[in-house]
């Protein structure tokens, strides 16, 4: 079979549960795996060949997975991403801490191995959010640590009506408190990293300009003890810029109080792990805590809907429910990249054990 020079590829299909589907393009070998060396000149050479491959598969199932090519270091990664998309981005706006490993690949999240990102199109709350997200797997993790998708259109429609109709006319109200400069180092799951940190400066009136550019922020307040407060305001759903098909683009899921313990729960009944089912527990306790103690407008980070107007706890329960089931969480394999249109698929990461290094870049 290894005649047709032009096509060193396998072609297939991995499906959710619930009919999703993530199309994969594995380099055939002889050998029946990829191996280090010379395999991610192969990998610009794939991306080459079947650009128009590609650009399908972004275009109707919105992300697709190169496996096999042996993708080994960050600098191998931004090549074959630029291969894909030749002006990648750098800014970095989100809420997870990262660390630069060349000028446009960043670590996946450097949050610790038990914590659960919930499913998330990559910076919604931005004006202007990144098209593409592309993730490389360099080391994987000796169980878990999957980057699951999901696909928000069928988010979108597949939500009870009443529950989307809520959303759509609520729309979705992010709160976020930081701590400053002087401010304390105390230890909390749900605190945010610094003003100065986020903004790089510790000058008020660069961080009230850099906000003011963004043009999402409804207010900015000043607090006591060098704290800074940001709320911002978006609707629940957007059109996808190309297509006009309604998509699920908000960060509620993350950003919500109840986020951790309605993961961790899910999780547990996912793999039966007593850690998932220990952290579980201790954030529905956390979380009792807060919701009672800390108004919604003091929390480190909540939403609600616009006007300040909590949203309903079964809705959001609903809403999880949803996204769980149309998940796709192929479990990685060292060299393996995915590509993905943020304006229509979602990605999150599940708790690990081991060592992993998962590294992003987008454009
Ligand atoms: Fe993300």
């Amino acid at each position: 079979m290894g005649d047709d020079m032009g096509d060193t590829s396998d072609f297939s299909v991995i499906h959710s549960p619930a009919g999703d589907t993530l199309p994969v393009a594995k380099r055939r070998n002889a050998e029946g795996g990829a191996r280090n060396g010379a395999e991610p000149a192969a990998l610009l050479e794939f991306i080459d060949h079947h650009r128009g491959w590609l650009q399908d598969q972004l275009a109707t199932r919105g992300a697709a997975l190169l496996r096999g090519f042996g993708l080994a270091t960050p600098a191998q990664f931004e090549a074959a991403a630029r291969a894909v998309e030749p002006v990648l981005k750098n800014e970095y706006l989100g809420t997870s801490p990262r660390d630069a490993l060349t000028p446009y690949v960043f670590s996946a999240s450097e949050l610790p191995p038990y914590y659960p990102i919930p499913q998330h199109c990559e910076m919604t709350f931005i004006k202007d959010p990144p098209r593409r997200l592309m993730f490389a797997c360099l080391v994987a993790a000796k169980r878990g640590g999957e980057t699951p998708l999901v696909d928000m259109r069928q988010v979108a429609a597949d939500l009870d009506p009443a529950v989307r109709g809520r959303f759509e006319t609520g729309g979705i109200r992010i709160i976020r408190n930081y701590g400053g400069p002087s401010g304390s180092g105390r230890f909390d799951l749900w605190q945010l990293k610094r003003w100065d940190e986020i903004f790089q400066t510790t000058d008020r009136a660069v961080v009230e300009a850099k906000c003011a550019a963004q043009g999402v922020f409804t207010d900015l307040r000043w607090g006591p003890g060098d704290r800074l407060r940001l709320i911002s305001e978006h609707e629940a759903l957007r059109a996808h810029p190309e297509t006009g098909v309604p998509v699920w683009f908000n960060h509620a899921q993350v950003f919500h109080l109840s986020a951790a313990p309605a993961e961790l729960r899910r999780i547990y009944q996912r793999t039966g792990e007593l850690r998932s089912l220990a952290l579980w527990r201790f954030a529905q306790a956390a979380v009792a805590a807060k919701r009672r103690f800390t108004a919604s407008d003091e929390q480190a980070l909540h939403c609600t809907h616009r006007g300040g107007r909590e949203i309903a706890d079964a809705d959001l329960e609903h809403l999880r429910d949803v996204i769980w089931k149309h998940m796709i969480a192929e479990p990685w394999q060292a060299g393996d990249m995915v590509v993905i249109d943020n304006n229509s698929i979602s990605h999150g990461r599940l708790p690990y054990h081991g060592p992993r290094q998962v590294v992003v870049a987008w454009a």
